[in-house]
């Protein structure tokens, strides 16, 4: 029976461009959306733009424009993007919608009808010059534990404290550099614990992958808490109904921009919305989240407690997918691996990708990795040197030798059915999220047609005239092996399946379909389907990268689903209070001959003078550098180098090669005192 299934991924941020980060999730999405629907289930896929927020009121003040033109601009460019990955939502709309203010505002009335709403006032730090409360993340100063400077609001990354803002010694606000003052102001909170019983049996019911059910536990144990679901304003989002100036926090509005954009949908096509989100609906329609690890809290814990909350439907299960990695680290401007998605379509076939990311996509939370080189070598062997050869292999006899007509019978039919077979195997494989698994089943018969193709040699066959019908009989078969196989892999490669049902003059496939072989009728002549990625091409996306997106956007704010750098590992307060750490002025700076990162310092550290190597050539000219403060690490252990010892490491920050800066203690700090 069909099956009638809702989808979504994650909503990106509208304040910045869709990277290949954020496509592993909305590639596994479509994957997923377009399997079950070749399978002849109703299927919907439905996303939008996270719209709200503190980040978008900010650029658009940066850029001068109005937060709805800086909206409407990113809206347009991420649909372009992912119409162009073959990404098919059958809506993608806005969190800054009329649906959403409608659902939002319901959902909240609701909450708050059922006693769930709990008004508090609370301390928070406010920008005298910029008349706003700050957000954590735009608050910095010294951390309340360790002393370490220039740590965010909320916790540091030295000592991995956490805290709240208002601890922070000396804190500043990042949006104006004034420093901030403490005022009151009344939050509405979500009453989450309300919910804890209906939680733990939701998350216990086999909804969640093992490692995410694992976490949900241990947040149970840490005990849940209320969640503060109002901002003051500025605040580009919806205004709390009855408030004058309140708004939606713009994690409470953005999984409603689901339901949102699925309402939009059921207007345009005249679905019946209640089917798939009225409490009861479960059973007869189903509603699944694809999201990042990183935001299961959100969509595990808040998410159906809200839904709960506001009488209607939970999720039938959120699935979390990780991080994506390239060449085995985070991805970084100064590499040119922060990649954008129109810098790869600049170069590169987007199937190429969906089909790289669903040979390594499985179904846990492991970060995937792309590896450039694999990449290259994976795609032109698997989907040019094996799948797309079986064809290329067999059409040219079938064109030239029979006027584009196939045989009226299969040379090996059971092989055929051994292919065919496979069906229901390779279907719970997608089911399961298992792609990975899927693509090496599907390459594995592709290996297997080559291998006919190779033993039966239709080449020397089609020599002789007597042979003429078994060349006919091979080469059909070998079309038909290749028909099933780009059947297996439409949801992956759809823009290879509608080519090769161009050539084969099939109408759209669907996975019944395979069942019967094609015989006895006319194909068209063959075109090339895919081609081979020459590496220059990766290498000049590459390159377009470093260059497109050289000082632009920090990456952390539009993070999307990236890894992140790596925490090293912990040390104790004692072993950080080992470094004595010093304030310096640079005497004289000289690059050194023979090494093209290094620079050599002289450092004055109040009466004594060191002589540094540092690692800065790429980022800072010698005269850059001379008569400024810098931080210095002075116990360390003299090292000789090959130009010499040096007595000292400078404190930089930054991934390295021209994206580093020197700290420098501020002006009045004087050469010697010790650094906290
Ligand atoms: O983390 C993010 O990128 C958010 N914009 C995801 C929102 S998902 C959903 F809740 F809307
Ligand atoms: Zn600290």
């Amino acid at each position: 029976m069909a099956r009638r299934i809702l989808v979504t991924s994650a909503l990106p941020y509208a304040n910045g461009p869709i990277h290949l980060g954020h496509l592993v999730e909305y590639i596994q999405t479509d994957i997923w959306a377009r399997f079950q629907r070749l399978r002849g289930h109703e299927c919907y896929y439905v996303c939008a733009d996270d719209a709200h927020g503190t980040p978008i009121m900010l650029k658009a003040r940066e850029r001068g424009i109005r937060p709805e033109d800086l909206i409407e601009e990113m809206g347009r460019a991420h649909q372009r993007d992912f119409a162009d990955f073959l990404i098919e939502f059958d809506c993608y709309h806005s969190t800054h919608s009329e649906e959403n203010r409608y659902f939002a505002e319901l959902i909240y009335q609701r909450l708050d009808a059922g006693g769930h709403i709990e008004r508090r006032t609370i301390s928070q730090l406010y920008d005298p010059k910029e008349g706003m409360f700050l957000p954590d993340r735009y608050i910095k100063g010294t951390c309340p534990r360790c002393g370490a400077a220039d740590q965010y609001g909320d916790s540091c990354e030295v000592c991995s404290a956490t805290y709240t803002p208002a601890d922070l010694t000396d804190p500043i606000s990042v949006v104006s550099g004034e420093t901030p003052e403490l005022r009151e102001s009344e939050h509405y909170f979500f009453r989450l614990q309300d919910f804890e019983a209906l939680l733990q049996e939701w998350a216990t019911s086999g909804r969640l992958q093992e490692e995410v059910a694992n976490k949900l536990a241990e947040w149970f144990r840490e005990g849940l808490r209320d969640w503060d679901i109002s901002r003051d304003a500025p605040y580009f989002g919806f205004r709390i109904p009855g408030t004058e100036d309140k708004y939606f926090y713009v994690w409470l509005d953005a999984p409603i921009g689901y339901m949102a954009s699925f309402r939009r949908l059921c207007q345009e096509r005249g679905l019946d919305f209640d089917a798939f989100w009225a409490a009861g609906s479960e059973g007869d329609t189903e509603l699944y989240h694809f999201i990042g690890k990183d935001i299961a809290y959100f969509h595990t814990l808040f998410w159906p407690a809200m839904l709960h909350g506001a009488s209607f439907r939970m999720p039938d299960a959120v699935f979390c997918h990780g991080f994506l990695t390239v060449d085995g680290q985070k991805m970084s401007k100064s590499r040119g691996t922060f990649i954008t998605a129109r810098s790869y379509l600049d170069e590169l076939d987007p199937e190429y990708l969906r089909y790289y990311f669903a040979a390594k996509l499985g179904p846990s939370v492991e970060d995937i990795d792309l590896s450039l080189e694999d990449f290259t070598q994976r795609v032109n062997s698997d989907v040019v040197g094996k799948l797309v050869n079986i064809a290329s292999r067999c059409a040219s006899f079938i064109d030239k030798l029979f006027d584009g007509r196939l045989a009226t019978g299969l040379a090996a039919p059971e092989l055929y059915r051994e292919f065919t077979a496979q069906a229901e195997r390779i279907a719970d494989l997608y089911e399961e999220r298992d792609f990975a698994r899927a693509m090496r089943e599907i390459m594995g018969l592709a290996d297997q047609a080559n291998q006919y193709i190779d033993a039966e040699k239709p080449w020397q066959l089609a020599k002789d005239p007597a042979q003429r019908d078994a060349v006919q009989k091979i080469c059909t078969l070998g079309l038909n092996l290749f028909r099933v196989l780009t059947v297996y892999i439409k949801p992956v490669l759809p823009g290879l399946a509608n080519d090769a049902e161009a050539f084969l003059n099939l109408p759209e496939q669907s996975w019944a379909d395979i069942q019967t072989p094609l015989l006895d009728c006319a194909v068209n002549p063959f075109n090339p389907l895919k081609t081979r990625i020459d590496p220059r091409q990766v290498e000049a996306m590459v390159d377009a990268s470093k260059e497109t997106l050289g000082g632009g956007d920090n990456p952390a704010k539009t993070a999307g689903r990236l890894a992140q750098d790596p925490i090293g590992e912990e040390i104790t307060i004692d072993d950080f209070a080992k470094l004595d750490l010093r304030v310096a002025e640079v005497k004289a700076a000289e690059a050194v001959e023979g090494a093209d990162k290094l620079l050599r310092l002289e450092l004055d550290l109040g009466g004594e003078t060191r002589q540094v190597f540092a690692g800065v050539r790429q980022a800072y000219a010698p005269e850059q550098l001379t008569g400024r403060l810098v931080v210095c690490v002075a116990n360390l252990k003299p090292r000789k180098m090959r130009f010499g010892i040096s007595e000292g490491m400078v404190l930089c920050a930054g991934p390295g090669g021209k994206e580093l800066w020197i700290i420098s203690p501020e002006e009045g700090a004087e050469p010697g005192m010790r650094v906290k």
